[in-house]
């Protein structure tokens, strides 16, 4: 087997370097979760990371951000729930998982066997769902990290989403925030006015990092059918297509807060994480490329690697432009 290419730098997922304090080499420190290297996968892409064993080395991958979960056992949405766009795809799948105790006993022990931060997405229905799921994350073994969904519907607010309203947003992240001493991410919702206002809310509220971007909402039409595609009529945008729409959120998130943000939106290339890194990202997950090329992340994180080395930079931090 080939070496890994960054294997050289400090930080690179080998046993030897990865004892390098995060913030040098390849080494991040994401609001408090300490990864090897900056590269994570989208949650909802990569199921909870079993399922993708066989196609990659997980414990090169900096954390692995798990599928969502809620406090019981989602069915998720009637099908169609995923349809393919120019440029990206639209999905409906609901939020479809074993509840956060299953999750706990089946799905966490595999990652924490094998030594990977495992960034666990959590949503919920109410405002104190999220709470009660942080609580039983926080004594799970393995779970290295919370990043709060506020994208999903409220069911107390008419189905509104959480993340649409900087009030609502505050109290879900408060809430998650006494629940929980794991390091605690809030992920944006992208279809808001100015997002420096939600990123300003979750950071007051105790957010430890900002997750930036979730998809967005869209919805494509069957004109034979004459009926919308998805079961669900709307469904979230993911892909190269939101790519540029994440890195204006990245860079706007970024100046809004100190916080550190772990970006995403159609990350397929080295070049696309670089420019979320440009921006001043400490982080980026891989979605929806997954689904084409589950290699994807290691190629990522290579290419990364590679322009340290091209640009004689020492650290991940080096690449962000400055924030004036
Ligand atoms: C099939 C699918 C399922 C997803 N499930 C979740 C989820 O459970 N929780 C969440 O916060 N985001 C979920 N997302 C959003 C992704 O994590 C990511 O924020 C978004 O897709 C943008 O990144 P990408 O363009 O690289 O896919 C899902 C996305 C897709 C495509």
């Amino acid at each position: 087997m080939q070496a890994p290419r960054n294997a050289a730098l400090p930080g690179s997922p080998d046993a030897a370097s990865s004892a390098q304090p995060a913030g040098t080499g390849l080494s991040v420190d994401l609001g408090g979760l300490r990864m090897a290297n900056p590269v994570t996968v989208a949650s909802g892409t990569f199921g909870y990371g079993r399922e993708y064993a066989e196609y990659i080395d997980l414990r090169r991958l900096g954390a692995v951000t798990t599928k969502g979960v809620c406090l019981d056992p989602c069915p998720g949405n009637p099908q169609p729930r995923i349809a393919e766009t120019r440029g990206g795809m639209l999905n409906a799948i609901g939020l479809q998982g074993p509840g956060a105790r299953e999750f706990v006993r089946t799905a966490l022990p595999f990652l924490h066997g094998l030594g990977v931060p495992a960034i666990c997405n959590v949503w919920g229905k109410s405002e104190g769902e999220y709470a009660e799921v942080c609580r039983i994350l926080s004594d799970a073994p393995g779970a290295s990290a919370i990043e709060l969904n506020v994208s999903c519907p409220n069911v107390h607010a008419g189905g509104a989403a959480f993340g649409t309203d900087p009030a609502v947003l505050s109290r879900v992240v408060s809430g998650a925030r006494a629940a929980t001493k794991l390091p605690l991410f809030v992920k944006l919702a992208p279809n808001v006015p100015d997002i420096a206002v939600f990123a300003r809310a979750a950071r007051d509220a105790g957010a430890d990092a900002l997750s930036v971007c979730n998809t967005i909402p869209a919805m494509k039409i069957d004109v034979e059918a004459r009926r919308p595609f998805l079961a669900n009529v709307q469904g979230g945008l993911s892909g190269a297509a939101i790519h540029p729409v994440a890195v204006r959120l990245v860079w706007q998130a970024v100046r809004a807060t100190e916080l550190p943000v772990l970006a995403m939106g159609g990350v397929f290339t080295a070049e696309d994480a670089l420019e979320f890194l440009c921006a001043g990202a400490t982080a980026v997950a891989v979605g929806t490329a997954n689904f084409v090329d589950p290699e994807t992340p290691l190629r990522v994180l290579d290419g990364i690697a590679d322009y340290l080395r091209r640009h004689g930079m020492r650290s991940v931090s080096e690449i962000a432009l400055p924030r004036a």
